[in-house]
């Protein structure tokens, strides 16, 4: 154990798990989500799932990590051995989602190079499907698209580089310079994008409070997925990070910087994004809720129109907007592989530099086949069933297992306190054993209800191509988990934990 990779200071930790969080996420699914369900008046459910989901979940996780000093597979066998298929199962989810969500990031890099000349011209959507990702039907992979397929191996050069270097030369380091140049740039979009005409009315209709919203279950749902998502919580990777921290570091502090953090660059991105439509719709003399996008048309399809019309330096705000969301991604990438890394060497006993080689280049490998002609459906497909039935729903077992099984909030409280200024009262207790549950157990009712009796699409999608990549592919993550908690560790000693005596400091 004293051998364990280490952060070299609490604020290297914070940028990485700020790093983690702070993602695509925030840039195109938060400004959506939030006008989607009610606008101004969505703040309320969203700071409430902050508070009594995101917080206490990542306070949860920091401990676990700092208290069991391991991967989450062995950190969560650690707190009682019924717990550790959870841990795989969150590692299959990321490992899911770094197959695309790195396709995503080169896509960005590829439309860096495009910003140069605006190589998209005036239909940007069109130029996005057909010319670029050359998109073809679902019933086959159609070729290997190479606009996609060169940036996507520069992304994977780039992440398995961090990853070999190690936690402090590698993902400290990188974290340390990538999150405050991304702040930078961003918030110079966003300057730009506030002083533009028609900003005004884009965040007027943003921040307009739709009240009735409130009574609405899906508007809470909707709050909680975003917490879940955007905070990088029930996936087993603020566990593996927190394992890296010196002992005795302040974890509740670290916890509540973390969370607002990340919910500080949301509402940044939320006005940079709705001022941009704003302009857009000024423009185009319609309605901002027109033009509302969220996801990959946003990001690939509106903005690359809203650049089109800026007044001056297309280029340069082109380049600052796709390399910011590159290294958005990016942070958050590195993230969701070393969740994997730190799971696959404690439980094969092998180096870094051998998970990394075989874990992340199987990884690298099964992206490739986001850089086909199908890559668009795929990758709608997958995203769509792994958010539905994977994050949030992992944290959903995670909780209960904590709170309820291995009956572990009294413990787990008592030794961040031991190390934290703030000390955690009952709200901690209550949001987890009862709040989350509550409403995550309902959310999976709900998704599962709605996705058994209609299919996801509508019917663009043909429901065998929905169950061979949507389902197995939820499915298998958890099947996954339950496959590899079977096998045995070996010179890992599974009572361990961390040597804070708690009466001491108590
Ligand atoms: N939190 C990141 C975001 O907001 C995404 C992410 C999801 C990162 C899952 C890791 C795991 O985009």
């Amino acid at each position: 154990m004293e051998n364990r990779a280490q952060f070299s200071s609490r604020a290297g930790f914070i940028f990485a798990a700020v790093g983690s969080a702070i993602g695509l996420g925030n840039i195109w699914r938060f400004p959506a989500v939030a006008y989607d369900n009610g606008g101004g008046a969505f703040f309320l459910p969203y700071l409430f799932a902050l508070l009594t989901a995101g917080i206490p979940l990542l306070i949860l996780e920091f401990t676990i990590g700092n208290k069991y000093r391991g991967s989450a597979p062995l950190s969560l066998a650690r707190v009682r051995r019924g717990g550790e298929w959870i841990g795989w199962w969150q590692i299959g989810i990321s490992f899911i989602i770094a197959t695309y969500y790195s396709v995503i990031i080169a896509w960005a890099l590829a439309y860096t190079y495009f910003s140069f000349n605006l190589n998209w011209g005036s239909d940007t959507t069109n130029f996005l499907i057909a010319d670029y990702l050359k998109v073809g039907d679902t019933a086959s992979m159609g070729s290997f698209v190479p606009g996609v397929l060169i940036p996507l191996i520069l992304v994977w050069v780039i992440v398995l580089g961090i990853l070999f270097a190690g936690v402090k030369k590698g993902i400290e380091a990188a974290t340390k310079v990538m999150i405050p140049l991304l702040v930078v740039l961003f918030t110079v979009i966003v300057i730009r994008a506030l002083t533009l005409d028609g900003a005004v009315e884009g965040l007027n209709q943003f921040f307009k409070p739709d009240w009735s919203a409130i009574g609405n279950g899906k508007v809470w749902v909707a709050a909680y997925g975003q917490i879940f998502f955007s905070l990088s919580i029930g996936f087993a990777i603020m566990i593996t990070y927190s394992s890296y921290l010196p002992k005795k570091t302040d974890i509740t502090n670290s916890a509540f910087i973390t969370g607002f953090a990340n919910s500080g660059f949301e509402l940044l991105a939320g006005f940079g994004v709705f001022a941009a439509l704003g302009f857009m719709a000024a423009q185009q003399g319609v309605g901002v809720n027109e033009v509302v996008q969220g996801g990959v048309l946003l990001a690939f399809s509106v903005f690359p129109t809203i650049i089109n019309e800026l007044p001056g330096f297309q280029q340069v705000f082109g380049i600052l907007f796709f390399v910011s969301l590159a290294l958005a991604g990016l942070t958050s990438l590195i993230s969701i592989v070393e969740t994997y890394m730190a799971g696959i060497q404690e439980k094969f006993n092998v180096s870094r530099a051998k998970a990394v080689t075989f874990g992340g280049g199987l990884t690298a490998i099964v992206s490739l086949a986001f850089a086909t002609q199908n890559g668009l459906n795929l990758l709608d497909v997958a995203d769509y069933f792994i958010n539905q039935f994977g994050v949030a729903m992992a944290g959903l077992f995670e909780v209960i297992f904590i709170a309820w099984f291995a009956k572990q909030l009294k413990p787990l409280q008592s030794y961040a306190d031991a190390v934290s200024d703030i000390k955690l009262g009952a709200w901690w207790r209550i949001s987890l054993s009862i709040i989350t549950p509550v409403v995550l157990g309902y959310m999976m009712f709900d998704n599962l209800r709605q996705n058994l009796v209609g299919d996801y699409g509508g019917g663009d999608y043909p429901r065998e191509f929905l169950f061979k990549y949507g389902w197995t592919v939820a499915l298998g993550a958890m099947f996954f988990g339950i496959l590899m908690s079977l096998k045995p560790w070996k010179g890992h000693d599974l009572d361990y934990e961390s040597e804070i005596d708690e009466r001491e400091v108590g």
